[in-house]
C-alpha cells in the first residue's frame, strides 16, 4: 500500500514532465507552422508605380525602381518606346540594368545580356525578363509614366 503523500508528488512530476514535453513540441512546431502559412499582406498583385515624368525619360535611357518588394526596370528605347521589366535576372536573381552605350539590358553578375524586348541575347539566363505594363497618364506636357504588374 502506498502512502497517500506519494500520489500528489507523482502527479506533480507527471505534470512538470508533460508540460516540458508539450512546451518543447510547441517551440519546435511554431516556426514550421509560421513558415508554411505566411502572414497576410505583401504587395498587391496590381501595384501601380509612378516611375517618372515622361519629359524626364530621354530616349536611350533606363531607370531602376522598386515595384512592390522587388526591383524593376523602365527603359525608353532609342526610338522613344517605353518598356518595363521585372529587373530580377532569370539566372540567379541579380538585378539587371540598362546600358545606354550598347542599348541593351545587362546583368553584371555573370554577364547576361537581354535585348530591349527582354529576350535573352547571350550569357547564362535561361528565360526572358518578365514584362510589366507601362501606361502614360496625365495632362499633355506633364504626363507620368505608370508601371504595373497587370
Ligand atoms: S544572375 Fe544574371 S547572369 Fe547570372
Amino acid at each position: 500500500m502506498q502512502p497517500p503523500a506519494e500520489l500528489p508528488r507523482r502527479s506533480f512530476l507527471d505534470f512538470v514532465l508533460g508540460f516540458g514535453f508539450f512546451s518543447t513540441a510547441l517551440a519546435m512546431l511554431y516556426p514550421v507552422a509560421r513558415y508554411l502559412v505566411p502572414p497576410p499582406g505583401g504587395e498587391p498583385p496590381t501595384a501601380n508605380v509612378v516611375v517618372a515624368r515622361l519629359a524626364d525619360m530621354a530616349p536611350n535611357t533606363g531607370r531602376n525602381f522598386k515595384i512592390g518588394n522587388g526591383p524593376a526596370l523602365l527603359i525608353r528605347t532609342p526610338e522613344g518606346e517605353l518598356r518595363a521589366f521585372n529587373a530580377v535576372c532569370t539566372h540567379l536573381d541579380c538585378t539587371v540594368q540598362y546600358q545606354p552605350d550598347a542599348s541593351r539590358i545587362w546583368c553584371a553578375c555573370h554577364d547576361g545580356v537581354f535585348g530591349l524586348g527582354g529576350n535573352v541575347v547571350s550569357g547564362p539566363p535561361p528565360r526572358p525578363l518578365e514584362r510589366l505594363t507601362v501606361n502614360v497618364r496625365g495632362e499633355p506636357g506633364s504626363e507620368d509614366i505608370v508601371v504595373s504588374r497587370v
